[in-house]
């Protein structure tokens, strides 16, 4: 595999309520990390995987991802970003792919990692995986009143794995200046163009209780 995959799982996961590291907490009794990682690892274009773990769990992550075959586990940072950086410092830089994906996102198919490689691998500088947002979205003021109506056919719903070539990616973390929650964007601050590929709905962020119960219904369909 040409491709490096950064894991950012060191989050608390306030919004999935009491339980601990939400990439420790537990989906049909094996942690979010460890399906998340386990279907990186079998996607081909996939030659190494670096997880940003929360910085007290580091052992115990370890510990978890041993029988995976190319893992790397680092200490994550105090924001998602932190987390990133710390896990592009530890990527092996023969790799010219990076691909940056949520531990959260514990069900994203191989497949769907595997297009947003091969769209970096055609050229691409920056790829991200997108659905369609099938809310109306509407901006509010501080009072809450509608300000307006945001028109939704040119809007996406971005998930992950995003896609980088390498230099981009580390350019992009290089020039940070303030946080952004997704990779994208810092390097849309640099002017790079970046493309977009159909997400997957299997993918989706694992943030508050009831995608936990979502998830579990994805697993068992
Ligand atoms: N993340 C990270 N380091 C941080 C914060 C977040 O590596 N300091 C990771 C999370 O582990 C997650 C991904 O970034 O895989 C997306 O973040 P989010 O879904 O917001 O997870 P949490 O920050 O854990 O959740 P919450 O915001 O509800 O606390
Ligand atoms: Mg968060």
């Amino acid at each position: 595999g040409d491709v490096a995959v950064l894991v950012p799982a060191a989050g608390a996961g306030v919004r999935l309520g009491p339980g601990g590291p939400k990439a420790l907490r537990e989906l049909a009794g094996e942690p979010l990390l460890v399906h998340a990682v386990r279907r990186l690892s079998v996607a081909p274009s996939v030659g190494q995987i670096v997880v940003a773990a929360p910085a007290g769990d580091v052992e115990a992550v370890c510990g978890l991802l041993a029988p995976v075959a190319g893992v790397t586990v680092v200490a994550g940072g105090s924001s998602r970003q932190a987390s990133v950086a710390a896990a592009l410092a530890a990527a092996d830089p023969g790799l010219g792919i990076v691909l940056v994906h949520d531990a959260a996102r514990a069900l994203a198919p191989p497949e769907l990692v595997e297009r947003v490689a091969a769209a970096v691998r055609s050229g691409l500088p920056a790829v991200i995986p997108v659905l369609a947002v099938v809310d109306t979205i509407k901006q509010v003021d501080d009072a809450g009143r509608v300000v307006g109506t945001v028109d939704r056919a040119v809007l996406r719903a971005v998930q992950t794995p995003q896609g980088f070539r390498r230099d981009v990616l580390t350019a992009a973390h290089a020039a940070a200046v303030d946080e952004h929650t997704d990779d994208a964007g810092l390097a849309e601050k640099l002017g790079v163009p970046v493309h977009t590929v159909e997400g997957d709905e299997a993918a989706l962020k694992i943030t508050r209780p009831l995608d936990l119960t979502i998830a579990a219904a994805i697993l068992r369909s």
